[in-house]
């Protein structure tokens, strides 16, 4: 047998020993100018951008933008990780999983904490529908109890919410504010409910010292563009017990390569179920990394500004200030306050705006808004996406006795969204800015209400 026709395993040449082809990077200089351009460079300075790169100076074969598989050349971890890294040390629990968006770590959340067919969760009356939406993507009925003069979740009337069905209860951590978690926690414990928390609204606010997110059994972040951290679409799921992050990790990454063993048979029943795919890109972690790194600044500049406004603010007969659970944790970026009429709301929004103010008003008499319970038409009208596959008609609900009306539930929720006033805070507001919109707020206030010492303070 010739040399040539010798098998390489045998010792003969190799039939195809290296690639003559010149290869590209896969991802290279284009793609890097195109997330350049999304930023909003100037043409020149993209043009200098690309002057000083191409796609020669790239290592490898470019990167790689998944958070799996590829190493990067000087070993750094994937940014997802560090991103993760980052969550756990500064909200101080065990784990944290960076995931495509809010909507998908609630989702992953209540998967894990045991909601599914024939259960039921209590959401706040006052929030985004994301929460409710979740629990029904996971199977479950959302029941909604009403909120207090906070806007957050109201502890009393949680238990009369609770059913032999409900496994959980989600506080909405919202607008700045925090839920009080401490009442919360002691129903919940009392009744063996898991307590997840969603924090999309409050990143970076805290009850009693601690983060939120990092109170109850699990936390929930939305990492957007339309939150105060975050570039596009991300979130971030906190925990600091294993079990139900194996869960929300099956539920997140269902291809398994989240675990030590990748394809192995469950370790303990319960870890392995049907999932889905909400990882967070790398471009996308890479950039939420550093927003992550800016939020106790954000936070803190925020809540220097509200602070300073909210102590200068004379008090009123006719206005109730929002209630703020923990002054110290409160982010602060935006101010409610309750006219006691929905027709002076009106008027104070459009005086404050006149003076340069950035304030709204919401609810009644506005179009339909899917943060408060009586207008979230997707979980309300209580549909499936095909005709009787509703959590609703599901069996194994009915037959434990399941059954929710959604029709003028939480009235304080709709009173007050009906009359709140919302007024927008700017971080970068400087001391005399902060004591202009207080004389603002002061002289609109006191135009149309009667001034009241012994008036609700506002912190
Ligand atoms: C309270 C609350 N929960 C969840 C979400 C959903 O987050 P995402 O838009 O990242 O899915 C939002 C988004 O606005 C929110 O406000």
């Amino acid at each position: 047998m010739s040399k040539q026709a010798q098998l390489a395993v045998d010792g003969g040449p190799k039939a195809f020993p290296k690639a003559s082809g010149k290869p590209q990077p896969k991802i290279g200089i284009e793609e890097f100018m195109s997330v350049a351009e999304r930023f909003g460079f100037t043409p020149a300075a993209l043009k200098r951008l690309r002057a000083a790169v191409s796609d020669t100076d790239l290592r490898g074969n470019g990167p790689n933008l998944a958070r799996y598989a590829c190493p990067f050349p000087d070993d750094q971890p994937p940014k997802g990780v560090q991103f993760e890294q980052l969550a756990t040390e500064m909200f101080g629990v065990k784990h944290a999983l960076a995931v495509s968006s809010g909507t998908a770590a609630l989702h992953a959340a209540f998967v894990a904490a045991g909601v599914g067919p024939g259960t039921e969760v209590i959401c706040p009356g006052l929030g985004f529908m994301a929460t409710s939406m979740a629990v029904m993507m996971a199977g479950g009925v959302p029941v909604f109890a009403d909120i207090d003069e906070s806007l957050q979740l109201d502890p009393s009337k949680i238990e009369g919410q609770i059913t032999p069905r409900t496994v959980a209860v989600a506080p909405t951590h919202h607008w700045s504010n925090v839920a009080d978690m401490a009442p919360i926690l002691r129903v919940a414990r009392r009744h063996k409910l898991k307590v997840v928390e969603d924090c999309a609204q409050a990143p970076g606010a805290k009850y009693r010292g601690r983060y939120v997110g990092s109170i109850g059994d699990i936390g929930c972040f939305s990492i957007s563009a339309y939150k105060i951290i975050g570039g596009g679409e991300g979130g971030m799921v906190v925990t600091s017990n294993d079990r139900l992050f194996d869960r929300v990790r099956q539920l997140a990454e269902g291809g398994g390569l989240w675990r030590p063993d990748r394809f192995a048979a469950p370790r303990y029943a319960g870890e392995l179920f049907p999932g889905t795919n909400y990882r967070l890109s790398e471009l996308e972690s890479a950039v939420d990394l550093v927003q992550l790194r800016k939020l106790d600044q954000v936070c803190d500049r925020f809540r220097a500004v509200s602070r300073r406004i909210l102590s200068q603010l004379a008090t009123w007969r006719e206005i109730r200030p929002q209630t703020i659970n923990d002054p110290d944790g409160f982010i602060g970026y935006q101010l409610r306050l309750f006219p006691a009429t929905t027709a002076l709301s009106a008027k104070i929004a459009t005086a404050l705006r006149a003076e340069g103010i950035s304030a709204g008003t919401r609810g009644k008499g506005h179009a339909p808004d899917w943060h408060v319970s009586a207008c979230m038409y997707p979980v309300i009208l209580k549909a499936g996406h095909i005709k009787g596959g509703s959590v609703f008609e599901d069996p194994r609900w009915l037959s434990r006795g399941g059954r929710v009306n959604y029709r003028g539930v939480c009235p304080v929720a709709q009173d007050l969204y009906g009359r709140e006033v919302a007024i927008h805070i700017d971080q970068w507001w400087s001391e005399r800015d902060c004591d202009r919109v207080a004389r603002g707020i002061n002289k609109v206030l006191s135009a149309y209400c009667t001034a009241d010492p012994d008036g609700k303070p506002w912190s």
